[in-house]
Order: structure tokens, then C-alpha cells, then sequence
């Protein structure tokens, strides 16, 4: 079977990347080929850990967990999961809703924050993307009111800068007391690893407070580590009334989602927002993140010790390359943005690469890299020289 063709016959995507994938372990994927491919992207910050973690694969192969659960009956293991993520994540945040996914996630959050709040429009930044949903689209970025007619109304966009300036425009934005919440990317991933003002979140935070606005930190994407705290909301020193989670939660064995939120919130909305997921939570996805959280929780000083290393090591390897463009390099643990100013260039470069063996991606006119957070040097060094032999 020619996969390329029946692929484009069969599914309806806008663009697939010319790579067959039948194996992944450590920091490399492999092709139909057997070609070997340096992995500076783990599915988009998925496999955080890289691939083949034996916790996560006992857990599942040694699995008796029922097969599925109808989502009103009690399991175990959901409130197991549950404390785990009160456990790890940031200040209050405490009780959970089950999700599939990132999007869902989402989803779920801004019902929260409609019915706490009981207001109904929302503030994210311009660009961003929170996920695949009407709801998610109308607060990602504008162009797609293009495609999409009548998306949600009053969704209003900060433009970045994301600095100390920028908190007068949210103050005008917020002290109508009708925002229901403002979401966003604490770092955010998808613009190319933006990194806001510690200043400006910490501002943010206050305004929130001040005008009864729930603060959304989105950590689908940053969660578990790729920034170099476990959350990167951590790194500004504040905490959020919701954080949504997904991605490398169960390090990309199963499909998950979650939002947690604080005891207050989760107390006022629990007879309002009655979020039925039917595959949320699944067991065998349950015993994937349980695994992965444990290891989490018993490696984490050695994890983010080795992305503050690496970290480190990318920054000084990429101020050294010598690319055609002046780049800006936007680094945040591993969460690495290389800004070439031109979308056409970050592609050609990130179809080089490919080619060439290493698997990386692109926001905009920005290449991303996001390697796996337990990469040792070798590898890092390897995928590296070879980002060095495509410019
Ligand atoms: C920040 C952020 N939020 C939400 C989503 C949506 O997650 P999912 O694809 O699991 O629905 C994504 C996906 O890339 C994301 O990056």
C-alpha cells in the first residue's frame, strides 16, 4: 500500500509531513525505512520524557483495570489521579474535571468561568491557540473568523507585547467587571516560545483579582516540565484560579485531559457545569498517567536538572550558529523558539532538517525545537550539528 496516497485518499488534513512513522524509543523516531530521526519535537510536547518509559509500559501491559467506567459511577483510581494532580500542580489548585484532551480541557474551563462568573466574555492573546473547538477557535486567533462565521462574540485579544505596558491595556480591557476569564499560555508555545514580563503576569494576576476575572493558565503544552519548573505558571511566582492540562500527562500512551481548578471554584460550579466525557479518564489512560506521574513526582529534581543543563547547552550551541537571518532565540528550558522573521524560511529550514534527520517544527515564522526533556548530550549534540549542516 502506498500510505502517502491512500493517506490524502482516506484522510482530510490540510498537510502531513512526508514521514511514515513505525517506531520511537528514547529521543528518536524511526520511518518505514528504518531511518533513524533525532526527535526535537516529542509530538508537540507529548512525550516530554521521551519514548518507551518503562513505568508507563508495565503499567499498561500489567493493567487489570475494568475496561471502561460509565462516568457517573465512583472509581479509585480517577481520585488517585485527581490528588496526584493536586499534589504536583501550583498553590490552591485542588479539584479536577476529566477531559480527553487538550481541547476539551479548554472547553471545560471557560464553562467554569461562565458559571462562576456569571459573565460571559473572555480576553486571550491575539495568535494564540487553546484548541479545535467553535469555543477554542473564537478565542485563538482572528483570522479564523474568516473561515468560521459567528464564532463566540466579546472574545477580545491582547496584542503582545506581553510587558509591564501591556498592563493598561488589560486594565481597560477588564474593569467593565464583565470578562468572564482572561486565558492563556503562561510561555507561550504556540507563538514561538513567547516569554511574557514576569512583571506583566504578575500584574495580570492582580487586575483578575481586582475586577473578578478568573485567570485560565493554559499548561496543555508547557505542563510537566518542558519549561524547566514543572509548570511554567511557576516561574512568575502567581497562581491560577484554572489551569487546563493535557499532552505529555500520560507521556503519549493515551489520550487525556484535565482541568483543575481551586476548592472555591470547584465547590460553586458543581452542580452547574456537569461535564459528561464519555471516554474522559478511560482506565488504561489512567493507569498511563498515574505511572507517569509517579515518575514524575520520584525524578523530578534529576528531570529538571537535566533541562536546566541542556537548556543551557542549546542556548550556547544556537548563539553560536551562524544563520543567514539575524535570529532571536527565545529559550525557556527546553522550549526553544528560533525567530527567522519569515514564515517561508522557518519552512525550507524545517524541511531540510527533516530530510536530513532531525524532526523539528515551526510557529509562524519561528523555529521550534522541543526536545525531550531527559535528552543526554550526545543526542542533543547530534540533532544539533545536524540543525548547523541545513542553514
Ligand atoms: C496550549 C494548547 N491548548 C490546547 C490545545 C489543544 O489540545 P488537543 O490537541 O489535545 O485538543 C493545544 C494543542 O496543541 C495547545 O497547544
Amino acid at each position: 500500500m502506498n500510505v502517502k496516497r491512500a493517506d490524502r485518499e482516506y484522510l482530510v488534513s490540510d498537510s502531513r509531513e512526508d514521514l511514515q512513522v513505525v517506531r520511537s524509543e528514547g529521543s528518536c523516531i524511526f520511518d518505514e525505512r528504518g531511518r533513524r530521526y533525532i526527535d526535537f519535537l516529542t509530538g508537540w510536547n507529548v512525550g516530554n520524557f521521551g519514548w518507551g518509559s518503562e513505568e508507563i509500559r508495565e503499567a499498561i501491559r500489567n493493567s487489570e483495570s475494568p475496561e471502561y467506567i460509565y462516568p457517573r459511577y465512583l472509581y479509585a483510581p480517577w481520585v488517585e489521579l485527581a490528588r496526584l494532580l493536586a499534589d504536583l500542580t501550583p498553590g490552591k489548585l485542588k479539584m479536577s474535571f476529566r477531559a480527553t484532551g487538550g481541547t476539551e480541557a479548554v472547553e471545560t474551563a471557560l464553562q467554569v468561568a461562565m458559571a462562576y462568573t456569571k459573565r460571559g466574555k473572555f480576553v486571550s492573546i491575539e495568535d494564540s491557540y487553546h484548541g479545535n473547538s467553535i469555543a477554542t477557535l473564537s478565542i485563538g486567533s482572528s483570522d479564523n473568523k474568516d473561515t468560521f462565521k459567528n464564532l463566540l462574540p466579546n472574545c477580545r485579544k491582547l496584542k503582545p507585547p506581553l510587558d509591564e505596558k501591556a498592563i493598561d491595556r488589560v486594565d481597560k480591557l477588564l474593569k467593565g467587571r464583565d470578562v468572564a476569564a482572561l486565558i492563556m499560555e503562561p510561555v507561550i508555545l504556540n507563538l514561538g516560545v513567547m516569554i511574557p514580563d514576569k512583571a506583566f503576569m504578575q500584574g495580570l494576576r492582580e487586575l483578575c483579582t481586582k475586577y473578578g476575572t478568573l485567570l485560565i493558565l493554559d499548561e496543555v503544552a508547557t505542563g510537566f516540565g518542558r519549561t524547566g519548573k514543572l509548570f511554567a505558571t511557576e516561574h512568575f511566582e502567581i497562581e491560577p484560579d484554572v489551569m487546563t492540562l493535557a499532552k505529555a500527562i500520560t507521556g503519549g500512551y493515551a489520550g487525556m485531559g484535565a482541568t483543575i481548578v481551586t476548592e472555591e471554584i470547584g465547590e460553586a460550579v458543581r452542580e452547574d457545569v456537569s461535564i459528561y466525557s464519555t471516554y474522559g479518564w478511560h482506565p488504561l489512560s489512567v493507569d498511563a498517567a498515574i505511572a507517569n506521574l509517579k515518575f514524575i513526582k520520584k525524578n523530578e529534581k534529576r528531570l529538571l536538572g537535566n533541562v536546566a543543563k541542556m537548556s543551557e547547552y542549546f542556548a550556547t550551541r544556537l548563539s553560536q550558529m551562524e544563520f543567514k537571518q539575524k535570529v532571536t532565540l527565545n529559550i525557556m528550558g527546553l522550549a526553544i523558539g528560533i525567530g527567522l522573521g519569515d514564515s517561508d524560511d522557518a519552512s525550507r529550514l524545517s524541511d531540510k532538517c527533516l530530510k536530513n534527520g532531525l524532526l523539528v517544527t515551526t510557529e509562524g515564522s519561528s523555529l521550534t525545537l522541543f526536545p525531550p526533556l531527559n535528552i543526554d548530550k550526545a543526542t542533543a549534540k547530534e540533532g544539533l550539528n545536524i540543525l548547523e549542516s541545513c542553514l
